[in-house]
């Protein structure tokens, strides 16, 4: 299988979506496909920094529930991350995707890496439920477009219908 030699700030996203088919093809294990995942991500798109899964899980007091971090690269992160906190919390709570072209400018932004300047949170959502998201963190400001954001959807899309959530 064929992966870029080169990271790409303009990746072809038809492409990388093959490659996800490809890369998780006869496995469905969440443990495995979301750390093949993350690999590829951080292995094929240029200037990053972190790049991996919040999966959701109760809450460790009272009700609600938090994001507790799962396969990922980059350097060590907060583990665990309330709904409707920081970023990520934030696009679980809304189920929407959330680009932030600079992270010093949104509030509530949780700083695990200094280095990081813009975001990108997808939330991955599962017969009706936020079952976890997708962060992505990069050094360079502005660095998630329109056709980022359209073309991660859909590897995620991709990751989901290859991957058992049970
Ligand atoms: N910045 C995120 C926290 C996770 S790290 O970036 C890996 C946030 O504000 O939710």
């Amino acid at each position: 299988m064929h992966i870029n030699p080169e990271r790409s700030s303009r990746p072809d996203y038809p492409l990388l979506e093959r490659q996800v088919e490809s890369v998780l093809e006869g496995e469905r294990n969440l443990m495995a496909n979301a750390a093949q995942f993350s690999a590829l991500v951080y292995d094929t798109l240029a200037d990053l920094n972190w790049a991996g899964f919040y999966f959701t899980v109760p809450a460790r007091k009272g009700e609600g529930k938090d994001l507790l971090v799962g396969a990922f690269q980059g350097k060590p992160a907060c583990a665990r991350i309330p709904f409707g906190r920081g970023v990520c919390g934030t696009a679980a709570a809304e189920r929407k995707t959330i680009v932030v072209p600079d992270v010093h400018a949104f509030p509530g932004h949780i700083a695990c890496d200094s280095a990081s300047n813009s975001e990108i949170v997808i939330p991955l959502v599962k017969d009706g439920e936020v079952v976890g998201v997708f962060d992505i963190d990069s050094p360079q400001l502005n660095r998630f477009s329109d056709e980022d954001r359209e073309g991660l959807e859909r590897m995620l899309a991709a990751f989901m219908d290859g991957t058992d959530f049970s």
